[in-house]
């Protein structure tokens, strides 16, 4: 296994290296694996069709990298530690050895079940270990896997499951979550009901409740392992054949099909997790994202098992039992480096210290953050109460489209600053351009964060659309990637993320396109239209805030009640997390004269700042403004 990056000096000269001559700095990373067959060409790109190939004409396949690769040396150790929701229940170690015979296993049920290379399989599931096995067998058969996170509703599920064109689902019965048994094959049932595509359902039972299996279509994951042969050839792949798809919100309401590819992502998933956490041999990781996120595939899964780690995968939430599940998950297994959402942080830190205090946790050696911005008030919670002070924070910025950090401290090398993601890791030539596209050189400035050149764990098209991969993410700034994000270098050149430029809100950690929570609302019956903006949420980092034009409301009218079947359509439509946090009905929106909605003002009313909205010459009707601003400060 390559070395790690130890010193800060290492870094500076491991950079330069990698700037000067990408291809062989990248060439050597790969040089780790084991390829069937060495690609005849390390990368060809151009960011204008764009055409992004990395490790050309190599063949392998990323499932005998974990396992057959590893195994001699990693047989015995533990590469899943699987905490379940409840304390009370056991938890489940599988060794290297023993999850590769539950992925051949599983690999040989979708073949025997028509399963081909090259299909798509849709996957809705909670965080048990079948979760993983599942896509593990999806990658070494070279199927592609698209998981779905198993809060979605439906209809988001249903969309997914379309515009992919799935094969074949697989699910579980229910799940626990915290105190609460929730449903999940009844909500896979009414989504494959839309989806011509689905033959095949496989349900795991995690909860034991009923449920209704469809004669022809469901079947039990353990009825169908029952003797199945544990020998398995894995696929022999493409450098860029996908890997899989995972879908992400944009601005507009239709959500991407975001398309990773296997050598690429392999190689850098498993560089980023094993410099910036520096991990150890026999440390033990936890990550508390779910799989369904892409925290979860590059850095439970793909990362971590691709480095020959232990990684510790929990079914449940913070919060329950009580406020310490993390540390009592910390203590008892004895983990060395944690990496959660800040979200979560201020959750945590609201409950107050107690929890956190009762716990020495001398194993913690590193904290990570991802998904938001973190605030230096929870960032110094985080260092101080959690890490005792002695842990250094990796504050790691990244994205769906990344495949994996691209800036971030490397652990206990690069110093630390609050709220700031410092540095970009080698490879990675982040630029910082203003609205007209004009690069900001040196330090001390601010504005559109974008990235030159192109890394091998980036996305390579939209799943079924590249015109809209070429839109979405090359078309702004000609020659570049733009991520979204607006951001500041500062004078040491360390970078700090502001937040989101476009019409993404960010909550929980959790991409959210205001169009698509627009497109939800306008479903209600009485809603005419509607915009959607973010606000500062002390626990979510945003909010969601939406203004409501109802048709015909005299002053009678339940506004209570409607913004409840509100708030209940959106769940059906999308699911809980895009349910605004607050709703306001108003008779119009500030809206220009040729029709454009002012968001601008919109925002500032939401977070409760009511003077200098700019120009507002532009605005077709004051009055609302006033009457907007009233009606948000009863
Ligand atoms: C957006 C990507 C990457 C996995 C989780 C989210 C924001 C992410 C940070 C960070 C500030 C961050 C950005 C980015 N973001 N990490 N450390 N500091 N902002 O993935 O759903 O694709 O969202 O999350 O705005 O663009 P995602």
């Amino acid at each position: 296994m390559a070395v790690k990056i130890k010193t800060l000096s290492g870094y500076i000269h491991e950079y330069q290296k990698s700037i000067v001559n990408p291809e062989d700095f990248w060439r050597q990373q790969a040089e780790d694996f084991y390829w069937r067959k060495k690609c005849d060409c390390v990368l060809d790109w151009n960011f204008k069709e764009p055409r992004i190939e990395w490790f050309k004409g190599g063949k392998l396949n990323i499932t005998e990298n974990i396992f057959e690769r590893q195994i001699y040396t990693r047989k015995d150790q533990a590469a899943i530690i699987w905490e379940p929701n409840s304390p009370d229940e056991d938890s489940v170690t599988l060794s290297y050895s023993e999850l590769f015979n539950k992925v051949k296993q599983f690999s040989n049920v979708l073949l025997q079940n028509g399963v081909e290379k090259g299909d798509r399989v849709a996957i809705y599931m909670p965080m048990i270990p079948e979760l993983a096995i599942a896509m593990l067998a999806c990658a070494r058969i070279g199927a592609i896997h698209s998981i779905v996170f198993a809060g979605f509703s439906s209809n988001a599920l249903a969309d997914r499951i379309i515009d992919a064109q799935a094969k074949i689902v697989i699910t579980s019965d229910g799940a626990y979550r915290g105190a609460k048994k929730i449903v999940i094959k009844s909500i896979v049932d009414a989504a494959v009901e839309k989806c011509d595509s689905v033959k095949t359902v496989i349900v795991k039972r995690r909860t034991g409740e009923d449920v209704n299996m469809v004669d022809g279509r469901d079947l039990w994951w353990d009825d169908l392992c029952q003797g199945v042969s544990l020998d398995n050839e894995a696929e022999t792949m493409d450098a860029e054949d996908p890997l899989f798809i995972l879908y992400t919100s944009g601005s507009t309401d239709k959500p991407k099909g975001v398309v990773h590819t296997t050598g690429g992502y392999m190689v850098f998933s498993s560089y980023t997790f094993r410099n910036v956490f520096q991990y150890n041999q026999g440390d033990v990781y936890f990550c508390s994202a779910d799989i369904g996120w892409i925290t979860g595939h590059s850095y439970i899964v793909y990362g971590p098992l691709l480095s020959g780690a232990t990684s510790l995968m929990f079914e449940g939430i913070p919060t329950w039992p009580d406020a310490g599940r993390y540390w009592d998950i910390v203590e008892k297994h004895k983990v060395n480096q944690f990496y959660t959402a800040p979200t979560a942080i201020r959750a945590l830190m609201a409950e107050g210290n107690e929890f956190v205090e009762k716990k020495e946790m001398p194993s913690l050696k590193v904290l990570g953050t991802v998904g938001e911005p973190i605030n230096e008030e929870a960032w110094h919670w985080y260092h101080d109460h959690v890490g005792k002070g002695r842990c250094p924070i990796v504050d790691t910025w990244w994205q769906t489209e990344t495949g994996g950090i691209l800036i971030s401290p490397l652990a206990g090398i690069i110093p630390t600053k609050p709220s700031y993601a410092t540095l970009p890791l080698p490879g990675i030539k982040p630029v910082i351009v203003d609205a007209e596209g004009k690069e900001l050189k040196g330090n001390g400035v601010e504005g559109n964060l974008c990235i030159k050149f192109p890394w091998p764990g980036m996305t390579r098209t939209l799943y079924g659309d590249h015109k809209r991969f070429y839109e979405t993410y090359f078309s702004t700034f000609k020659g570049l990637y733009f991520t979204g994000d607006g951001v500041k270098r500062d004078e040491d050149g360390y970078y700090r993320i502001l937040g989101r430029v476009d019409d993404v809100i960010n909550v929980s950690g959790h991409r959210m396109g205001t169009a698509e929570v627009e497109n939800a609302i306008n479903e209600h019956p009485l809603v005419v239209e509607s915009a959607v903006v973010g606000y500062p949420h002390d626990i979510k980092g945003q909010g969601i805030y939406a203004f409501a034009v109802c048709n015909d409301l005299d002053d009678s009218a339940d506004e209570e009640g409607i913004i409840k079947s509100i708030k209940i359509g959106v769940n059906n439509i999308i699911g809980p997390i895009a349910r605004p946090d607050k709703i306001l009905i108003v008779s119009g929106l500030p809206k220009t004269r040729s029709g454009k909605i002012m968001r601008r003002i919109l925002r500032k009313i939401a977070s409760g700042d009511y003077d200098n909205f700019g120009d507002t010459s532009t605005l077709l009707d004051p009055d609302i403004v006033e009457e907007i601003i009233d009606k948000s400060k009863l």
